[in-house]
């Protein structure tokens, strides 16, 4: 641990000097934007921070800033939920109200933390249906799917992107202790093979690229085994081991491997915002089922 932190103190001093313009550029490339799912219904996943906004934004911002991956938002004159027992009605009183909610995991397979609530409009990241069932949340940070069929990197890159995604990014502290975590977690300590690909691979040798073609050097942290990233003839591709450390492997290798799910972007089927929540005929009964 000792070790890694001072790695990483020491990276962040050496790039802050040298990052350039170009990593910012790329900073921006990569949109993330909350759109509407649910109208009259609210998450009941975790919330990790609620604020008093004035508008949708506002709540859209907030949620960004606090890494939240979904939100519920309760615009004006939508003060009652007419779904609400006495007794939640009551308990709800007593609490002060606050219009945003910031969630650390979005709604996913089955919706079954959805509740109405005439009060809120549920919002997420993630809202076109998951390309597979066994796709997880790693709370505030994203959604993911471990795959324990061995290929090359190739095929692993290839896989990923059929189901519109990437090998998992993996520059950042807590993507690597949840990943790596989820690596010990998913795969028997007796199996031999644990290690796992992730997005970050060597087109030239020494020149490490993240998805989306970032080079490494515009992160700042690091998390190399020890002797890595090692001399070999080849440019090679990186796996993360379930110790939470990466390791240079040659791109023929057969390894698990581990994607990030992208189901951004506007939803499949729409659902009009405008109208009046109706307890009878709720305006929310879509499903996003698996494609
Ligand atoms: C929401 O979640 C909490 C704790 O996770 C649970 O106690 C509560 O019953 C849930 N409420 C609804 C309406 O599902
Ligand atoms: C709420 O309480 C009122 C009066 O106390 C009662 O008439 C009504 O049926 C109750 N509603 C529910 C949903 O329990
Ligand atoms: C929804 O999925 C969760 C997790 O896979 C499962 O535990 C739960 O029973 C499912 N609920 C319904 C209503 O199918
Ligand atoms: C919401 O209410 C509708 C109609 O009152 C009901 O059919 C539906 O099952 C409810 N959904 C949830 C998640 O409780
Ligand atoms: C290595 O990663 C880059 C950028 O993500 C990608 O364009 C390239 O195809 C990858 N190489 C292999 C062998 O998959
Ligand atoms: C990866 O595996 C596939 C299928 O087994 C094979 O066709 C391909 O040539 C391999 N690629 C590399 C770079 O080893
Ligand atoms: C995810 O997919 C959407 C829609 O295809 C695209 O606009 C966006 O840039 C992608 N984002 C990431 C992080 O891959
Ligand atoms: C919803 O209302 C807003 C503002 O009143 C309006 O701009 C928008 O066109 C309406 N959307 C639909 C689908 O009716």
């Amino acid at each position: 641990m000792n070790y890694l932190t001072f790695m990483f103190i020491g990276s962040l001093l050496y790039l802050s000097t040298t990052k350039s313009k170009f990593c910012h550029e790329l900073e921006g490339r990569v949109k993330r934007d909350f759109h509407p799912l649910r109208h009259c219904q609210r998450s009941n996943k975790s919330v990790i921070a609620y604020m008093k906004v004035e508008s949708l934004e506002e709540c859209s911002d907030f949620a960004k800033l606090n890494r939240g991956l979904a939100f519920n938002f309760s615009p004006k004159g939508r003060e009652k939920n007419f779904f609400a027992t006495n007794a939640t009605f009551e308990s709800s009183e007593l609490e002060e109200f606050y219009n945003c909610e910031v969630l650390d995991c979005p709604e996913y397979r089955n919706f079954s933390s959805i509740v109405n609530d005439t009060r809120f409009d549920y919002y997420s990241l993630y809202t076109r249906p998951l390309p597979n069932e066994r796709a997880l949340c790693i709370p505030s940070v994203g959604m993911f799917v471990l795959y324990n069929k061995r290929s090359n990197y190739s095929v692993a890159y290839n896989i990923c992107k059929s189901i519109d995604g990437t090998l998992a990014h993996i520059a950042s502290d807590i993507r690597n202790v949840q990943l790596s975590r989820l690596l010990t977690s998913a795969t028997k300590a007796s199996v031999k093979e644990r290690n796992a690909y992730i997005g970050l691979n060597e087109t030239v040798r020494g020149k490490f690229l993240a998805p989306f073609n970032e080079p490494l050097e515009c992160f700042n942290y690091r998390a190399w085994a020890p002797g890595h990233p090692k001399d070999i003839r080849k440019p090679g591709c990186v796996a993360l081991t379930p110790d939470g450390s990466w390791k240079v492997f040659n791109c023929n290798r057969k390894l698990l491997f581990i994607c990030e799910v992208n189901t951004s972007g506007p939803n499949p089927f729409t659902v009009n915002f405008n109208q009046t929540c109706n307890i009878k005929n709720p305006n929310n009964r879509f499903i996003p089922k698996l494609s």
